[in-house]
């Protein structure tokens, strides 16, 4: 059975003055899974993720959604793909004067012309899925750092999109709030049948959530498997990289054993 690849990236070249970011990156991925990209600090995480958004321009190589063309600059293909994806801000991005309703309701008053009743129904599903189904009258001041993260992602996926695309979405929470919120979008994703390709510093998110694990080094994908795979993996940049981070988890006390 070959799957289809949503999110198919050919030969991707980025620099910038004299960093090479990307170095010929190849990545596919599949409808319907959740794809984790792990990678250190300047690897160039966010850079990928801006080429798949269409907001930068390869110097060499492809990107295609859903068989779109995103990398050329038309602007037939950046429009026909930008309703497809679905992109969640940082929890800041909320509109502060605005209830959670509204927020949530906000791409949908601005981009489909829904009757309010059929408004309050999809907005009302995504908060149900992301369990926020008592607070669509509050404004963000009154929210948890967990639960704005949350309003982030049902606005991202109330537009329905095909592909939901996420930078850090647990930065900043505590591991018991990262989990309820890793949850909440995983399950909210999977209902509605979205591609979720996620960013995140997080070990036990990525082995939680992934269908695959994807590690960015040296501006290439040089590993990408299934959680229990990519543990056992014998790539020497995916073992320093699992070590480096029980080292670190150790020195802050997390990990005993
Ligand atoms: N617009 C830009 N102009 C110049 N350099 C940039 C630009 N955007 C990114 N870079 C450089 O590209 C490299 C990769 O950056 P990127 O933000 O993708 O890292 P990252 O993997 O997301 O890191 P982090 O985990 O810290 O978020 C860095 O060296 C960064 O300084
Ligand atoms: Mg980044």
């Amino acid at each position: 059975m070959t799957r289809a690849a949503i999110i198919e990236v050919r030969g991707l070249c980025k620099r910038f003055g004299e960093v090479e970011v990307l170095r010929g990156l190849d990545l596919d991925v599949y409808e319907g899974e959740t794809f984790v990209l792990l990678g250190g600090s300047g690897s160039g995480k966010t850079v990928l993720m801006k080429h798949l958004e269409g907001l930068l321009r390869p110097d060499a190589g492809t990107v295609r959604i859903a068989g779109h063309d995103v990398s050329g600059g038309a602007r037939r293909e950046l429009d026909a793909t930008h309703r497809l994806i679905g992109v969640a801000f940082q929890a800041g991005a909320l509109f502060d004067s605005m209830t959670v309703f509204d927020n949530v309701a906000f791409p949908l008053r601005e981009q489909l012309s829904l009757s309010p009743p059929q408004i309050a129904a999809r907005v009302e599903e995504v908060l149900g899925l992301l369990g926020l189904g008592d607070a669509g009258h509050k404004l963000p001041a009154a929210l948890s750092g967990g639960m704005k993260k949350r309003v982030a992602f049902a606005r991202a996926l109330v537009l329905r999109p095909r592909v939901l695309l996420a930078d850090e979405p647990t930065a900043g929470l505590d591991p018991l709030t990262t989990e309820a919120v890793d949850d909440a979008i995983i399950s909210a994703q999977k209902a509605l049948g979205a591609t979720a390709f996620i960013i995140t510093h997080d070990l036990p998110t990525a082995f939680r959530i992934a269908d695959r694990i994807g590690l960015l080094h040296e501006g290439r994908i040089i590993e990408a498997a299934p959680p229990e795979q990519f543990r056992q993996s014998q790539h020497p940049a995916v073992k320093a990289f699992l070590h480096d981070w029980l080292e670190r988890e150790r020195a802050e006390g997390l990990v005993t054993r």
